[in-house]
């Protein structure tokens, strides 16, 4: 089963994700809004409106998104959760006698980030990689200067290896994008410094007349981005467009959590989606998806290689994650009762996120 709708899902309301993080992101070295680029000869191979691809392969001078969840979760860590509005703010609140270190587990680009906040800040970075992971990826998180432990494991081993390196050091942080029992405040706030991305995509939508999106396409591993994307387009009042899922079918968690109607665990494989490729929905962020979320897809690599082939043509740099949103979409209108299910027509507008360029992960 590789296709799960739920259409009630727009109907859905909850509360809207704290703002501050704005003002944090913007006071940040080379903030600058990411470009959404439109795709006509995509809208037109869908047969809908407009399609534009938010591109995230410069953000924040690093390959992928991740930075704006790292970004603001270390600065709220290290301030006791203050709300800081600069780095300069989260500088002065670092004892220097007793520094911590951060330790994350990662597929690439969250240890990247993490350890990139660590190397701004002047503090020791320690980063868990499971197999899978592309060698540019594992080159980029030591190149930010990270102690780097690859294993022959799994993502969700790597994050308990990453706990033990925790709770070894006297001092240290652990900054994970995904939430367990007890460990909830470090997730909220990436979920929140998340919530940027999809800021800038109204306004971008706002400032060409084309507001608002009808259908955001998410690449999906643990699902805290997603929750993200679904806590800001469910509690907007002017807009709710379908929120789409998409996943590689090797680590489809989201997928059978959502058609089980329960958080379910999934053994992963090997994916070129290597972001991607994780086995357990981040608990904190299930009932969002449960409640929130209009439709699911699992991918084949084929699949998303044919989509980053199509992007590559037309010069949008992107990684597999970031393409895995073209195929999704394709899989999600390839018939006239899903694009019904999902409230699609001829005058649609489509978002796909595409969460990383080739210099995150080259598929090899
Ligand atoms: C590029 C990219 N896209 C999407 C995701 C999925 O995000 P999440 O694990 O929050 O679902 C990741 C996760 O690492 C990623 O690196």
């Amino acid at each position: 089963m590789t296709w799960y709708s739920h259409p009630q899902a727009r109907s859905w309301r909850c509360a809207a994700p704290s703002d501050s993080v704005s003002a944090f992101h913007q006071s940040l070295p080379n903030y600058e809004y990411t470009p959404l680029i439109e795709l006509p000869t995509i809208a037109r191979e869908l047969g809908i409106g407009r399609v534009f691809i938010k591109d995230e392969s410069a953000r924040l001078n690093l390959a992928a998104f991740k930075i704006l969840g790292a970004s603001w979760a270390v600065a709220q860590a290290l301030t006791n959760g203050s709300q800081p509005t600069s780095l300069a703010d989260v500088n002065a609140a670092i004892d220097r006698h007793n520094a911590p270190a951060l330790v994350a587990a990662t597929d690439g680009n969250h240890g990247r980030a993490v350890a990139h906040m660590a190397a701004q800040l002047g503090l020791e970075s320690h980063i868990v990689i499971p197999r899978g992971v592309s060698d540019l990826a594992i080159a980029n998180v030591r190149g930010e200067g990270a102690h780097v432990t690859v294993l022959d494991c799994t993502y969700d081993e790597a994050v308990d290896r990453a706990k033990e390196i925790t709770s070894g050091l006297p001092t240290a942080i652990h900054v994970q994008d995904m939430s367990w029992d007890g460990y909830t405040d470090i997730p909220e706030w990436i979920i929140e410094g998340y919530t940027t991305l999809c800021v800038e995509i109204d306004e971008q939508l706002r400032a060409i007349d084309a507001y608002p999106a009808n259908l955001v396409a998410v690449p999906v591993g643990v699902g805290s981005f997603l929750h993200s994307v679904v806590a800001h387009y469910r509690s907007r009042v002017d807009c709710a467009p379908s929120v789409l899922s998409v996943e590689p079918v090797v680590a489809d968690c989201v997928l059978q959590s959502l058609t089980r109607g329960v958080l379910t665990s999934v053994d992963t494989g090997v994916t070129i989606m290597s972001g991607m490729n994780c086995g357990t929905p981040s608990s904190d962020s299930w009932p969002f998806h449960h409640a929130g979320v209009d439709a699911a897809v699992a991918l084949t690599d084929e699949q998303t290689r044919e989509a980053l082939h199509t992007l590559h043509e037309l010069n949008i740099d992107s990684g597999p994650c970031g393409a895995a949103t073209l195929a999704g979409v394709r899989q999600a209108l390839n018939s006239s009762e899903r694009r019904e299910a999902l409230g699609i027509t001829n005058d649609s507008v489509v978002v796909l996120i595409s969460t990383e360029g080739r210099a995150a992960n080259p598929a090899l």
